[in-house]
Order: C-alpha cells, then structure tokens, then sequence
C-alpha cells in the first residue's frame, strides 16, 4: 500500500446525480492491490479522518499539489499524431489530402511502432490514462499500439479500421495473399482474431471499428453489426454527423436508413459500449435513438472547431437524455491536452447561433473528461460500480499530481481562487501539460 496527502479531486458516485465534484484540501489518498494485483484506491478523503488509520502506509506528501482521476480520451486517432495543424476547406478534403495519406505509413511495423511510442507518451504527458483509439487498417498498426499499452499498463481500445471502400486501395482492407476470401470477409476474421489476442488481455480492451458509413459496403457494415452481436463486451467507435458534406454522401450511399445515424442502428451497431464521435447534425429522432439504444457520443470540440464542422448542441443531448464524454480527436483536434479539451468545450456550448448557448460549468466539463467518459466506457467492478475515470474506493489507481502553480500565471490566478468552481476553471482556461507535474498508472496485470 502506499499513501499520498495532497488535495484531492474527485467526483460523488453516478447515483448522486452527474459531475458532482469532491474536494478536500488537506486529503490523503490510499491505493493498494486489488485480488488480481491490480493497483486500486483503497480509501479517499480528509487528512485528519484517515491519517490514523493508515499510519502504518508510507506516506509521500505532495505539498501544494492537487491529485485528481486520469484523464480519459474517448476518441483519438494514434495514426494521426502527424496530421495536427493539417488545413482544409472541411472534412473530406483533409481527409483525402492529409490523413489517408499519413494512415497508408502504418503498413510498416517499424512506422508504428516507433508512432506508438511516441503517442502512448503523448497521453501520459497530458494526464491521459485510459484512450479509445482509432489505428488504422493494417492489423501491424493495432497490434503496435496494443503492444506499447501494455508494456506501459495503459487501459486502452482499440481495433482495424474497417474500410472497403472509397479509400486509396492501398488503405482498403486487403485480402490475405493466396486466399480465397475476399477483402470485406478479411477485414471481419482478422477483426475476430485480433479480438481473441488482445480484448480482456489485462487493460486491454477491442473496439469493432467502420470508420464512418461511406468507407463500409453494407456486406461489411452487417459483419461488424454481426461480429458486435457475437461479443457483446467488445467496445465500438465509429463516426457520425460531423460534417454537412459527410451527411449527404452517407445519405446517398444508404438511402434506405432513416438518417446517417439510423444507418448505424440498421446494420446492429448501436448498443452500449457503442462510442461515437462528433454527432453534432442530429434531429431529436436521433437523439432518442442514442438514448434507447444506449449508445454514446465522443465530443470533439477542438477537431470540431478547426474543421468547421460544428457545435454539439449539448442541452439537446441533455433533453433526450444521451450520454456523452470528452474526446481529443487527434488529428482533427489540436491537442492531446484535456485542459484544451475542456476549454475548446466550454467555447462549443457558449455558441447560441447554431443551437441553445449555455455554460458549461467547470465541474461539469472536467467530469466529462474524466468520470463521465468512464461511465460511457462502461468498466464496472462485480458491484456494477465503475471502475475508470474516479477516485472513489475500488477504482483503479490512475491519477494526475497536478502543479497549479506551474507557470507565474497559473500560480497567481490559482492563489487568489476563492471557491471549488474558480480553481477549476482558471485550471481550465489556463492549463496545458506544464499543469501534469506526474501521471501515475495502475500497474500490475501486465507486470
Ligand atoms: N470521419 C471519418 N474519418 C475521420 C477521421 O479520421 N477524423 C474525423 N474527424 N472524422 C472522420
Ligand atoms: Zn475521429
């Protein structure tokens, strides 16, 4: 066991309604193994009410420091690390002009690796802990990063891109040389393989991946609905309604569903544990078809706002009752960093032009980036309580030691803060990674 006293930050469970933060200024934090050796928060709260009882736990003091959960990206591109800052007119055209080009590089295992490396320490730089992430078609790509999540004790999911059309050929799903099957049919069995090599290997976690409707034929938008019927636990992410050129196309190619996001539910991927990015051009049909079917929205607001694609309407999603999380959206987004994040959010839900403006409050925004894309997530404990994104007693011990005097501007904002919502938001507003002194992981299954 070990103990750490610094203030602590962290959220109230699911049950006493969302985004309720705790926080205590002198706390102490004790993490020890779970039965599988898992790094799990044993008790949280005051200084005074715990020190005793854990007296005999090495203690390290972290004065003037604020622990809080570890971030929790719910959509990411690792491929894309170096599309960042790529400009165009809209979404299809960096598609086409920067990011197949930079996805075709991830054929080489030595590309990926490396890429992995580099994106895994990305995300632990910015207090990231736990990622739902896009590779790319290549099998090399998935196993690259599953690879460095696990040497690194990473909680992250991932899976192939599925992609059988309208893409560079050499970005298509292939079929195995000297095989009778065809590339769609490919695409589904290494699906179902690389799901028995890495779904449930300690912190790992597989997500069937379309990449959005317009790169799938029906034949392989009906295997992933099939295969996610088959493997009820496995996560899938796809993309819908970010852009109005996107829209039109997928509605061409699948006139018969009843808008793009139908589509989706039509070919039996909408369920939960079904993560979805942007869902910004939604009717309230829509809307409560994410609700009944229990699917979630990945919110992008920095990707939506450098591609001009949009504002999620958060008080529609609230109104029908979705659930959603923050996301990244590297490299659509511009930064790896949740503070960004949360800022770029809080932006997307002041705009009132396209939809009801409001302000998010701090608490709301950094649950969304923590404790409310765990819930989204859906890792539960036996006692259905979930396990990511938190700091309350069973959760797994990933958390932030965060600095709010890291730069001469933080240090003077954050000292004159004169409540909970204050800190958070001068955090918010002003932070970046010089804000994440440490990012500690709960290690143990993989070791
Ligand atoms: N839609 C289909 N592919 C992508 C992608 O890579 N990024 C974003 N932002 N949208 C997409
Ligand atoms: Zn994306």
């Amino acid at each position: 066991m070990k103990a750490y006293r610094a203030s602590l930050l962290w959220f109230a469970p699911h049950s006493e309604g969302p985004a309720k933060a705790l926080f205590e200024k002198d706390g102490l934090l004790v993490v020890g193994p779970d039965s599988t050796g898992l790094q799990v928060v044993q008790a949280i709260g005051s200084w005074r009410a715990l020190s005793e009882r854990f007296a005999q736990v090495p203690t390290e003091h972290l004065l003037g420091r604020i622990i809080a959960p570890g971030f929790v990206d719910l959509h990411v591109h690792f491929p894309q690390t170096n599309v960042i800052g790529s400009p165009a007119s809209g979404l299809l055209p960096w598609l086409e002009n920067y990011t197949f080009p930079e996805e075709k590089r991830f054929a080489s295992n030595e590309y990926s690796a490396e890429s992995a490396t580099f994106f895994v320490d990305e995300l632990l730089r910015n207090g990231v802990t736990t990622a739902l992430a896009f590779a790319t078609s290549h099998s090399t790509s998935v196993n690259a990063l599953f690879s460095e999540a696990q040497r690194r004790s990473l909680r992250l999911i991932t899976g192939l891109c599925l992609m059988d059309r309208h893409a560079p050929a050499d970005l298509l799903n292939q079929p195995a040389s000297g095989s009778r099957v065809d590339a769609t049919e490919q695409s589904l069995l290494d699906s179902e393989a690389l799901i028995q090599r890495w779904h449930g290997q300690g912190r790992l976690g597989y997500a069937i991946t379309p990449r959005f409707a317009p790169t799938s034929t029906d034949a392989q938008l009906r295997g992933a609905g099939e295969l996610a019927a088959r493997h009820g636990d496995v996560w899938i992410q796809s993309h819908v309604a970010e852009n109005k050129d996107e829209i039109a196309w997928a509605r061409e190619l699948f006139p018969q569903s009843r808008s793009y996001l139908a589509t989706y539910a039509d070919f039996g991927l909408m369920r939960k544990r079904a993560v979805y990015a942007h869902c910004i051009h939604f009717d309230d049909d829509d809307r409560a078809l994410m609700r009944d079917t229990g699917a979630s929205a990945a919110v992008s607001p920095t990707s939506n706002l450098f591609l001009g694609s949009g504002f999620f309407d958060y008080a529609g999603a609230d109104r029908a009752g979705f659930t959603y999380g923050l996301a990244s959206d590297v490299g659509g987004g511009t930064s790896f960093s949740p503070f960004h994040t949360m800022l770029a959010a809080y932006y997307v839900g002041r705009e009132g032009q396209t939809k009801q403006g409001l302000s998010l409050s701090p608490q709301q925004l950094w649950w969304q980036h923590t404790a409310g894309a765990g819930a989204v997530l859906g890792v539960k404990g036996a006692d259905g309580q979930a396990l990511v994104g938190n700091l309350l007693p069973g959760c797994e011990a990933d958390f932030v030691v965060l600095n709010p005097q890291a730069t001469p501007l933080l240090a003077r904002k954050t000292s004159v803060a004169a409540s909970l919502d204050e800190l958070l938001f001068s955090m918010i507003v002003l932070g970046d990674d010089r804000l994440v002194e440490r990012t500690v992981i709960s290690q143990g299954l993989s070791s």
